[in-house]
């Protein structure tokens, strides 16, 4: 068997986070090649869930992503037009758009990054990863998609971009009967329209007030109004509708707070003094589930339900088994410098991580704490923490 080649980073991860950590490295020439793995090489979850979503983020943000390193321009320059980053400069840049623009634009950088001699493209998952002691190597172990074998990889730093999916919470009923709606699907009109008997009288139970359960709502109401008649909805929420406000140079709510479509459709047809008279209040009842009353009004209202989407949140996709001389490791993930630390709290050497499953922690001037989920907010984090992960 051949010896492991040697590379100057190994990024797990092709979604738009694994993508900027690219973008970031090549154009801090990091002295060597770069061996990127993913399964698909198609942009994450944006593309392959998310292209019917409305964005909760302006076009310039997406423009200004695709802009920040010089390896991204160069693809941008060097793409034959019409490309998607063209038919972005014709969208309103202080809009949102559907997530589809977003997901092209990615796929295009993608394609491009992944053409250059000093990146490796590896089709296939990591599946695990061992750091030699007292030593800034890891080896990684790759299952490759391409020769079907497990191939290994040495580099000095390894980094994490692997991503989130929707959460599960268990549900405090006993004995309940209900057919689980995926989110991704639910966010998915198209999808959506097939996962639900039209003809048939069906409640579908939507957990969650944010971003996702709000879509969700849209989504369903959408659905009720045209070819679902017998559609009802119960809409269990914990809180009332919070709202992004647009200060002096900043945002209140920015990452908790609803934007875009999503804040539109919910100041007009959700909030308590709309929902009785609004077209959506047809189709919706609202369960307030505030003051610790969720159990019981979960026990109350879900076993009339057919179905149940949680919208409450998102969790970190399971990561590669990794370890220190062959002992398992426990990364706790540093949201400021994107490193990480072992259960002692010892800095694990050459181990990073970035995206919706490693976002940075920030403060606002009211000192509310958040993570900076968001393309651009992936990229803002990475040319901030980037040059020390280079020099390391
Ligand atoms: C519904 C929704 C809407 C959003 N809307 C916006 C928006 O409007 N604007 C905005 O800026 N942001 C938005 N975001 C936030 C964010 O941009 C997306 O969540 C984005 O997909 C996160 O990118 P990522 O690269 O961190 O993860 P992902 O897109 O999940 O990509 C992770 C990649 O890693 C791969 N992977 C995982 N494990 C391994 C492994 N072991 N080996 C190899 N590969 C692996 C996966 O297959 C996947 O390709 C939205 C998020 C959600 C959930
Ligand atoms: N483009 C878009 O419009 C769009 C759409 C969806 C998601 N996103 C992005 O994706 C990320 C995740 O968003 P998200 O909306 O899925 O989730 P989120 O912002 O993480 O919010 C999770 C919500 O679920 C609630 N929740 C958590 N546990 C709960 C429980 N057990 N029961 C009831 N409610 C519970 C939380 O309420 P508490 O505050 O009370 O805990 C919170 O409102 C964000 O970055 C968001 O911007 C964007």
């Amino acid at each position: 068997m051949s010896s492991p080649q040697r590379y100057a980073a190994v990024v797990v991860g092709a979604g738009p986070a694994g993508l900027a950590v690219v973008g970031n490295l090549l154009e801090r020439q990091i002295g060597g090649r770069i061996a990127w793995v993913d399964p698909s090489f198609q942009a994450g979850r944006i593309n392959k869930k998310y292209r019917e979503v409305p964005s909760n983020t302006k076009v310039s943000l997406f423009q200004a992503y695709a802009k920040a390193v010089q390896p991204f321009r160069t693809v941008i320059d060097t793409t034959p037009k019409p490309n998607a980053f063209t038919t972005m400069t014709k969208l309103d840049p202080d809009q949102g758009c559907s997530l589809h623009y977003a997901a092209d634009l990615c796929k295009m950088l993608t394609e491009g990054i992944t053409k250059r001699d000093d990146v490796y493209a590896c089709c296939g998952v990591v599946t695990k990863a061992d750091l030699a002691e007292n030593q800034s190597q890891w080896t990684i172990y790759i299952k490759s998609y391409e020769t079907l074998s497990e191939v290994q990889v040495l580099a000095p730093r390894l980094i994490l971009c692997t991503g989130s999916s929707p959460t599960f919470v268990p549900i405090p009923v006993p004995g309940l009967s209900i057919q689980k709606l995926d989110l991704d699907v639910v966010l998915k009109p198209t999808e959506l329209f097939g996962a639900l008997p039209a003809d048939s009288p069906q409640t579908v139970a939507v957990i969650g007030a944010s971003h996702s359960a709000i879509l969700a709502l849209m989504n369903l109401v959408n659905l009720a109004r045209s070819s679902h008649p017998k559609l009802q909805i119960k809409w269990f929420t914990r809180h009332a509708l919070r709202y992004a406000e647009y200060k002096d140079g900043w945002i209140l709510r920015d990452n908790t707070g609803l934007k875009g479509l999503a804040a539109a459709w919910a100041r007009e047809q959700l909030e308590d003094n709309r929902l009785p008279q609004s077209e959506a209040g047809r189709f919706i009842e609202k369960i307030d589930c505030s003051g610790g009353r969720e159990t019981a009004q979960y026990q109350a209202h879900l076993p009339s339900c057919t179905h149940i989407v949680q919208a409450v949140g998102f969790t970190r996709d399971p990561l590669p088994a990794l370890s220190r001389a062959g002992r398992p490791l426990e990364p706790q993930f540093n949201h400021q410098t994107g490193g990480f630390c072992d259960q002692d709290g010892q800095v694990i050497k050459g181990l990073y991580g970035a995206g919706i499953a490693f976002p940075e922690r920030v403060v606002d001037p009211y000192k509310n704490v958040s993570l900076n989920v968001g393309l651009w907010k992936f990229m803002s984090f990475l040319k901030r923490v980037c040059p020390s992960w280079v020099s390391a």
